[in-house]
């Protein structure tokens, strides 16, 4: 894909000289060896992503997180994000956790064909490359050079909605993510959509904007829940405010916990700040048991996010007296009130 290697050396702070490549496609890439990630691009956005922060998308971020938990710092479960949840698929379905995945390993297998990537740098770059196609995402980084996977992963290593909070700051911990990080994961929640947690209304939100990388899932965990958008409770689902809107009890505990509670109302209305913090857990995440000093930083292959235009609000009918405040320290940032009736949140 390299057609000629334009050398305009660099110097990065007068320590090393680095040099930028002209890719075939025009492009200039601060590595030549990223010049190959753009025909992957090219047919992940015309042949996967072909509409902003589409189920794709979704369901790539999905598989991506359940491949990066794969792992332990004390070793011995998994490599992490590795791509063995693709390389392994045959087994790593079976796991209870995983069966969902089985459709989204089918949509980007035939992709992985066309292209001479490990199943890890296809998987955690397809996952940067969907995210980024959501509005008010931040950029997000790539490191290419994932091995490809030499074993399959352990069951029962991602966190799920019933879990405790104590259980899932653990399992996290064990992946080298800490609190805040966690929190600051849980953006990815509002692009998300349910297909587990209640089976009524399938592709249920977690918030108003699910087409819409912003702040409004920190704003509205925090509301007070007064129904079951379906048909009553479901295991790891709690009261909702809002029809149609589905709350998971995880989401819910640590918007409530006195280990996090802060950590999520410094993320209302907050969208640079939550931006800054997903970005850099999200590019722990990618690299989970991966050796990053062997890999190649190709971020500037990444698309920039379109930003999000419409500021932090309450929904209809809800103003900051319906939150409930675990964090009195952490000042509520003004939000307006959307006018008219409380909406009912459409399935994404
Ligand atoms: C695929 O990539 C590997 C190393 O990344 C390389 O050795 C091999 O020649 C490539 N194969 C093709 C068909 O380009
Ligand atoms: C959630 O994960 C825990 C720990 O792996 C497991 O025991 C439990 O069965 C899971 N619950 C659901 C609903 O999947
Ligand atoms: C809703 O719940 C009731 C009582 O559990 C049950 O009889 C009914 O079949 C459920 N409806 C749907 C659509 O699941």
């Amino acid at each position: 894909m390299l057609m000629k290697i334009k050398t305009l050396p660099f110097l990065l702070a007068g320590f090393s000289t680095v040099f930028a490549a002209i890719c075939s496609n025009g492009k200039t890439v601060g590595n030549a060896a990223c010049c190959q990630l753009f025909p992957l691009l090219a047919d992940l956005q015309e042949n996967l992503f072909d509409s902003p922060c589409n189920e794709p998308v979704r369901e790539v971020l999905h598989l991506a997180f359940h491949d990066a938990m794969g792992f332990s710092i004390r070793g011995g479960v998994g490599g992490g994000s590795d791509g063995s949840i693709i390389t392994f698929a045959s087994i790593e379905t079976t796991f209870p956790e995983n069966t969902a995945l089985v459709g989204v390993i089918g949509w980007v297998t035939p992709l992985i064909a066309r292209h001479n990537f490990s199943d890890g740098d296809f998987l955690h770059f397809a996952a940067a490359v969907g995210i980024a196609t959501c509005p008010g995402a931040p950029r997000p980084n790539f490191l290419l050079g994932r091995p490809q996977a030499r074993a399959p992963a352990e069951s029962g290593l991602v966190p799920n909605a019933s879990d405790s909070v104590t259980a899932i700051l653990a399992r996290f911990a064990d992946v080298n993510i800490n609190p805040s990080e966690v929190v600051a994961l849980l953006a990815a929640h509002s692009v998300a959509a349910d297909y587990d947690t209640d089976p009524v209304i399938p592709g249920a939100p977690f918030d108003t904007t699910p087409g819409i990388f912003d702040t409004q899932i920190f704003t509205e965990v925090l509301l007070r829940g007064v129904l079951f958008p379906g048909n009553g409770s479901n295991v790891g689902e709690v009261l909702s405010p809002l029809r149609g809107e589905v709350r998971l009890q995880s989401d819910f505990e640590i918007a409530r916990d006195s280990r996090t509670a802060c950590l999520w109302k410094e993320l209302v209305g907050n969208q640079a700040r939550m931006q800054s913090q997903f970005k850099a857990a999200f590019s722990s995440l990618s690299v989970t048991g991966q050796n990053t000093a062997a890999m190649v930083d190709c971020s500037d292959v990444i698309p920039i996010p379109a930003p999000v235009t419409v500021p932090p609000f309450f929904p209809q009918g809800f103003t900051s007296a319906d939150i409930e405040d675990f964090c009195p320290s952490v000042q509520l940032p003004p939000l307006s009130t959307l006018p008219g009736p409380a909406p009912i949140v459409d399935s994404a």
